[in-house]
């Protein structure tokens, strides 16, 4: 597969992230994963998530870009698990720039993380979200995710909270 390719439509890039995206990427995920829409996205959401991600699996993390400047992002991974034939492929964070909903951009930027992981002997794919990310719920389904299994997280506040 190609590592970049453009949209006929536009002047949208896809490609793999390269260490000058990563502060782009970073930015971009603080104006998405924010403690109004998503508490939980929001806590986990920093510096570290990226580098460390882009150190351990760089070929899983996608960008879409317009004009060299980053608009979308996938960060994925692969979970080997060992003694068994099935290895799953975790999808951990996809954002797409707001001014760009709703174009495809972030149904592209699945499809080359699912090509990727499949031609890596992937079976099943994995995604988590909040369960009143409706918007996120909703795309999912679009690219045929189902079975949603309730997850309940939970958060204790130590600083309000007594022993
Ligand atoms: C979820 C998100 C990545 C979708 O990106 P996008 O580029 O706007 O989505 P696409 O244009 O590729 O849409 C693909 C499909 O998703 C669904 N979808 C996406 N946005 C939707 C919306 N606002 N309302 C309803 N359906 C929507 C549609 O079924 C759409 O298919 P269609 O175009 O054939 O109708 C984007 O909304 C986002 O960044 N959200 C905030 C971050 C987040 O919650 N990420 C997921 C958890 S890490």
């Amino acid at each position: 597969m190609s590592t970049t390719e453009a949209t006929p439509h536009a002047d949208i890039k896809f490609r793999i992230a390269t260490i000058d995206d990563l502060s782009a990427i970073f930015h971009l995920g603080e104006r998405l994963f924010t403690s109004q829409e998503s508490s939980n996205l929001y806590r986990t959401w920093d510096e570290y998530e990226v580098t460390h991600l882009f150190n351990s699996e760089p070929e899983y993390m996608w960008v879409a870009c317009m004009d060299e400047q980053v608009i979308g992002f996938l960060l994925g991974s692969i979970i080997e698990k060992r003694y068994t034939a099935w290895n799953y492929g975790h999808l951990l964070w996809l954002g797409v720039d707001p001014a760009f909903a709703g174009q495809g951009i972030g149904a592209r930027l699945f499809d080359r993380y699912r090509d990727l992981v499949e031609a890596a002997g992937v079976r099943m794919l994995m995604v988590d979200t909040q369960a009143d990310n409706d918007k996120a719920i909703r795309f999912f389904r679009s690219k045929g995710f189902a079975n949603p299994i309730d997850h309940i997280y939970m958060t204790l506040n130590l600083e309000t909270q007594s022993r």
